[in-house]
């Protein structure tokens, strides 16, 4: 292709394609990293790859879990106008692979080495029919809780181990006068909690019913008891919840309005943004019940198919950037996550990221380790968009418990 532009180019075509060239090693970067924390680990990012000689053009779509990003992602894509790349999770890589529309990343992946260090679990979603298609930037976890040190400390300054003590401790905080559980009532909030919960009772219950998608399992007892525990915690969120972002609930706990947040750690990143120190200012512990097990979700990068080849080497450069073992240092460290690759040492990580990695670790090696159904990693699209309409259908009193547990199963089968 070269030689033939080389020969049949006028000048000033030339001069158009170089500088479409120049524009071209810029990457356009659909993401939904829009909160202050996000934003402060986006930068990491923008730097290291400036560092790289590689531009950014911002495309971030506002909204928490990357729904509204996946929308504009498929216009973007159907309008024939696909974004360079696009921050993914899980199964939407999948998705797109079986499309087609994502450009092969093997050869830079095997040139680095990427399949010795990435989490067995992350390549499932990295790869498609033995080809690279994403570069794992970072693994969070769902099944945390952030509470403000002073709030515990009032509340007894013990933190809860089990489903009971936690309760406990909500009706102490509750008796203190602050909020006990900050929440925001959006789909994906609710159903990130929903993950916790979930596996609050059982490895075995979460695998079968979030993962295996069996129907007894959906719509069984213990599922019955998932839905109580949901309307448990609904009791201990205030009455503005309907809508709030999730960054705002985190604000609600670093200013000691309420008392804790059921996030991934994502959240971290907020404390962390507000100069807040994990031991001294705030708290991250499991979701009581699930020590020992991680519901897991991996931002990736997925390169769309471009034809420049200038676009193609901007690709690349981003994807080596990304994976590079120091980056994913510096990046999570930001971000409240845990690096993608299993040789990045923990040395600058505070003691959540350090619990997280060890975690992580543990938890593989357990068989305790499962995707998130809230962040994609543990069913496709249409299943986990069934799942948020009954999980939040109940948490807005739509439904009891029982029949809950009866629509998960109707919802997850017909979306199967
Ligand atoms: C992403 C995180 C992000 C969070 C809230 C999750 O789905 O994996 O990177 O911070 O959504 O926006």
């Amino acid at each position: 292709m070269r030689g033939f532009y080389g020969k049949a180019l006028t000048a000033a075509a030339a001069l158009v394609l170089s500088t479409s060239l120049v524009k071209a090693a810029d990457v356009e970067v659909l993401h939904w990293w829009t909160s202050g924390g996000e934003a402060a680990a986006l930068n990491v990012l923008k730097d290291n790859l400036a560092g790289a000689g590689t531009g950014w053009l911002d495309m971030p779509v506002a909204g928490g879990g990357g729904e509204a990003a996946m929308t504009t992602l498929r216009a973007r894509v159907t309008a024939g106008n696909p974004p360079t790349a696009v921050q993914m999770l899980g199964f939407d890589i999948q998705d797109w692979a079986k499309e087609g529309a994502l450009a092969d990343l093997t050869a830079t992946a095997t040139a680095e080495g990427w399949d010795k260090v990435v989490p067995t679990a992350l390549q499932a979603f990295s790869t498609y029919d033995g080809k690279w298609v994403a570069a794992p930037v970072n693994v969070h976890s769902t099944n945390w809780i952030w509470i403000n040190k002073a709030a515990l400390d009032a509340a007894g300054g013990k933190a809860p181990e089990t489903w009971e003590e936690l309760v406990a401790m909500l009706d102490a905080m509750k008796a203190n006068g602050i909020t006990p559980l900050a929440h925001g009532g959006q789909a994906w909030q609710d159903a990130t909690v929903f993950d916790a919960v979930v596996l609050s009772l059982g490895a075995d219950f979460y695998k079968a019913a979030m993962i295996d998608l069996d129907p007894a399992a959906l719509g069984g007892e213990t599922m019955v008891e998932a839905f109580n525990r949901m309307a448990t915690l609904r009791s201990y969120v205030d009455d503005n919840f309907s809508g709030r972002d999730w960054n705002l609930a985190s604000a609600m706990v670093i200013n000691g309005e309420a008392g804790m947040q059921m996030m991934g750690d994502w959240a971290k990143g907020e404390f962390l943004k507000a100069g807040k120190v994990p031991g001294t200012d705030f708290v991250c512990i499991r979701f009581p019940g699930t020590q020992g097990m991680v519901t897991f979700n991996s931002d990736q990068f997925a390169m769309f198919n471009q034809t420049d080849p200038a676009m193609q080497e901007a690709q690349v450069a981003m994807a080596k950037a990304i994976m590079d073992p120091v980056f994913q240092s510096a990046f999570n460290v930001v971000k409240g996550s845990v690096p993608a690759r299993t040789d990045v040492p923990d040395t600058d990580f505070d003691d959540c990221g350090k619990k997280g990695m060890k975690d992580l670790a543990e938890a593989n090696t357990n068989g305790m380790l499962f995707g998130s159904m809230a962040h994609g990693h543990a069913a496709p699209a249409a299943v986990k968009n069934a799942l948020y309409d009954v999980v939040t259908a109940h948490f807005n009193g739509e439904y009891d418990a029982a029949t809950a547990a009866t629509e998960l199963a109707a919802a997850v089968e017909a979306a199967k």
